[in-house]
């Protein structure tokens, strides 16, 4: 299996490159495949992943084009689309009402991964639900609107292509095709998913040095984190930054930017926290971030878009079946597991998966990454 990037120290790894050419269409290719994505989430948690489902260059580059216009617009505009989680209790995990959301602009320093270091981000957030005609939309801003049908459409794919992939996963595990399919239905509620279109500005060239690595600066574009849901598409231009945490050899991989001549886009894959949960740690919840940059060549805007697929909501961390994940040892907790990431302490009090559901393990992540707390009035 290629891969490219590697890590900054030795001994070196890289992000594997996973080709779906094929797959589901002739034996050989699948097998592959199935091969490729079970040693790339054993061993990394990231792949590049090409060839897969419809989507093309010029989805992405007409959606990057889409945030360039919007976050473009001056602070006060971008602000009257301000988030509001708030609509979630948080005791609950219930929905206080339809329209919950987790949806709409969020300014630098609002999202924190990192005790003390401020994300050097901008983030607008889009949901399923919110896209729905029964529910009373909010006001998107006018970017969005003057590309409503091409924005919605990406948002769809973007959900077909991680159903490819949850195939590949369940073959992985030895388990049907169909296994995971059933854990998110676009059709039901909108299980936290979400489509999030992110601006990383250059950074002033006072405050740009060699000593604004993320390990010594109170600045990063994004900090270490894992993700909450089940998997992440990120889609990236020529701008780099992205760095994994190879956890075995503990060391930092690069994520370099995707070839953008290719015929089509290379997707960056990670498995998130569902995943972990769903695998007993077989497929880690792998750590990332966003490194500041380094020197002034570097140093530029960089635009990337996430879409985030979960579960919906009832759906719970109760292990997947599948031969390799019943013989995993289990204590109630991940931590111990071989791959855990123990820093991440979110993933280290679930006493009971098969009682925790997912909108609930959405509730207690992002209580501890937002600088506003939730409110169960609000
Ligand atoms: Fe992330």
């Amino acid at each position: 299996m290629p891969s490219i990037g590697e890590s900054r120290d030795a001994p070196r790894h890289s992000i594997p490159v996973v080709d779906l050419f094929g797959f589901e269409k002739n034996s050989a290719d699948t097998e592959r495949v199935v091969r490729d994505v079970r040693s790339a989430l054993r061993d990394v948690g990231f792949m590049y992943v090409t060839n897969i489902g419809p989507l093309t260059h010029s989805h992405v580059g007409e959606m990057i084009d889409l945030s360039r216009a919007f976050f473009a617009r001056d602070e006060n505009y971008k602000k009257q689309f301000g988030d509001s989680y708030g609509n979630m209790d948080v005791k609950t995990g219930k929905r206080k009402r339809a329209l919950w959301t987790h949806w709409g602009y969020s300014s630098f320093g609002e999202e924190r991964f990192e005790a003390n270091k401020i994300d050097q981000k901008e983030v607008f957030d889009t949901a399923k639900d919110l896209l729905d005609p029964l529910y009373d939309l909010p006001s998107y801003p006018d970017e969005f609107q003057l590309k409503w049908n091409e924005f919605t459409q990406f948002h769809r794919l973007c959900h077909e292509t991680t159903h490819v992939l949850y195939r590949a996963i369940s073959l992985s595990l030895g388990l049907p095709a169909s296994a995971l399919a059933g854990k998110f239905q676009w059709d039901r509620d909108a299980g936290g998913e979400e489509l999030r279109f992110l601006k990383y500005p250059q950074i002033p060239g006072d405050v740009l040095n060699e000593s604004a690595g993320t390990d010594q600066s109170g600045l990063v574009r994004a900090g270490m984190h894992t993700d909450y849901g089940s998997v992440t598409l990120l889609f990236q231009q020529d701008v780099g930054g992205l760095e994994v945490y190879h956890h075995p050899s503990s060391t930092w991989i690069n994520v370099p930017p995707p070839p953008q001549d290719t015929p089509r886009p290379w997707i960056v894959v990670n498995t998130c926290d569902l995943i972990e949960h769903w695998t007993r740690g077989l497929y880690c919840s792998t750590a990332h971030r966003v490194r500041m940059p380094r020197t002034a060549e570097e140093n530029k805007e960089r635009f990337s878009i996430a879409y985030f697929a979960h579960a919906n909501d009832d759906v719970t961390l109760e292990a997947v079946g599948g031969e390799e994940v019943a013989k995993r040892m289990w204590d109630g907790k991940l931590a111990g597991l071989p791959g855990h990431h123990s820093w991440n302490e979110g993933t280290a009090h679930v006493e009971d998966p098969s009682k925790v559901t997912a909108i609930e393990w959405l509730c207690r992540r992002m209580g501890k990454t937002r600088t506003w707390k939730y409110s169960s009035d609000a």
